[in-house]
């Protein structure tokens, strides 16, 4: 990358894809590469830096280096899924460790977290993440290995203030991550809060079709603890595959002019429904009346994101039956495609879940607001 590259505005970088082109056949998209082996030379060395399709794939190298560019990291590595780079940051921890995640976020972290990761022997602590004095009071200092944070967080869109999380976290020895997939590399920089580690699911935003399951780690330091994620993620497999990255590229090319779009979108239908009888409550940070609100204007910049929840005043049939009777939002799980997304979350999260049962989480789209704005009031009823 050059100095001037290195300068470009998000949106410039991602539509050039940080200025690729192919000095061999002037070619100015990348190539997909469909190996799963490389050739060693004569004299037995792999001087590619390349010897085998788990570990490497250059068709990996342009998105990777892309997003760690919009983050502001020192790299950044792509996994076969959110949950596979979610999942290796917890594994590189070791049994006994103690770990601090909040009580809302992503809920199939938060089910693996409290089944699996402490079935192996993670001490887990769910907290407040929203309530500064919650995390400080629940870090054990020298004990605590990892802060887990999530911002804005599923479904009731908790904002954590993450620089003064960071801070915390540090001050009691912890390295500290966050999953950012709703915030998605142009509306926050975590890293530059203070973040050690920033993971997507690029499923959603970075994608944003709807057509790849794909996630992603970035770091602020090549250090000692990433040197033993990238070998997780070599030994357990997690690489995404060539096709899904060459199509996560070509997705990330559009984020910051979709995300602009979805975030207007967003703001617009949150205003709308605020104060509609039909609702009880419009959670989004965009909103002053979300406790989040002051913040996320601190720390997100561009928009608040495109993901929004909606209480049912009648109760979780009257949400059910709303979500049945969209005609243009699809009632369907994930978030941050092209198309808006409705979705009755406490059926998908199960027992136990935080997310009340009149909760429609809504993913808007990069439509028409209005049309999306009319296709929600007409499946409210009346
Ligand atoms: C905020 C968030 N984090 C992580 C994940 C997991 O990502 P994936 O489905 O790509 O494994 C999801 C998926 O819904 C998510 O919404």
């Amino acid at each position: 990358m050059s100095e001037t590259e290195k300068r470009w505005h998000p949106a410039t970088a991602a539509a050039h894809a940080l200025g690729w082109e192919d000095d061999a056949t002037k070619s100015l998209t990348p190539p997909i590469h469909l190996t799963s082996t490389y050739i060693r030379d004569p004299d037995n060395q792999y001087r590619s830096g390349r010897s085998y399709g788990r570990p490497h794939n250059p068709t990996h190298e342009v998105p990777e280096r892309l997003l760690s560019h919009l983050e502001g990291g020192a790299a950044a590595m792509l996994f076969s899924s959110g949950m596979a780079a979610a999942t290796a940051v917890f594994l590189a921890l070791r049994p006994g460790d103690h770990v601090v995640a909040p009580r809302v976020m992503y809920w199939g972290l938060r089910h693996w977290l409290t089944g699996f990761a402490s079935e192996w022997g993670l001490k887990v602590e769910l907290v407040d993440a929203g309530d500064l004095g919650a995390i400080k009071a629940a870090l054990r200092p020298r004990q605590t290995k990892l802060l887990w944070l999530e911002s804005p967080a599923n479904p009731t869109w908790v904002v954590t203030d993450i620089a003064a999380a960071a801070e915390l976290g540090h001050k009691a020895g912890a390295r500290v991550a966050i999953d950012s997939t709703v915030a998605a590399a142009v509306l926050t920089n975590p890293i530059k809060l203070g973040c050690d580690l920033v993971m997507h699911s690029a499923t959603k935003y970075l994608n944003g079709h709807t057509d790849v399951v794909a996630g992603a780690l970035v770091t602020a330091a090549a250090d000692e603890f990433w040197t033993r994620l990238v070998a997780l993620r070599t030994s357990n497999g997690a690489l995404l595959g060539p096709v899904e990255a060459w199509l996560l590229l070509r997705g990330m090319r559009t984020l910051p002019l979709r995300l602009e779009r979805a975030c207007r979108n967003a703001q617009e239908i949150a205003e709308r429904f605020a104060g509609d009888p039909r609702v009880s409550a419009v959670l989004y940070p965009g909103l002053a009346t979300h406790p989040g609100h002051a913040v996320a204007v601190k720390q997100m910049t561009g928009g608040f994101g495109g993901m929004l929840s909606i209480r049912v005043k009648r109760g979780e049939m009257a949400a059910i039956s709303t979500a049945a009777r969209v005609k243009i939002w699809k009632r369907a799980t994930s978030l941050g495609g092209v198309e808006s997304l409705v979705e009755h979350r406490a059926s998908i999260e199960g027992a136990g879940s935080p997310a009340p049962p009149d909760l429609l989480r809504l993913s808007a789209g990069i439509e028409n607001a209005r049309d999306l704005i009319d296709d929600l009031d007409q499946a409210l009823g009346n």
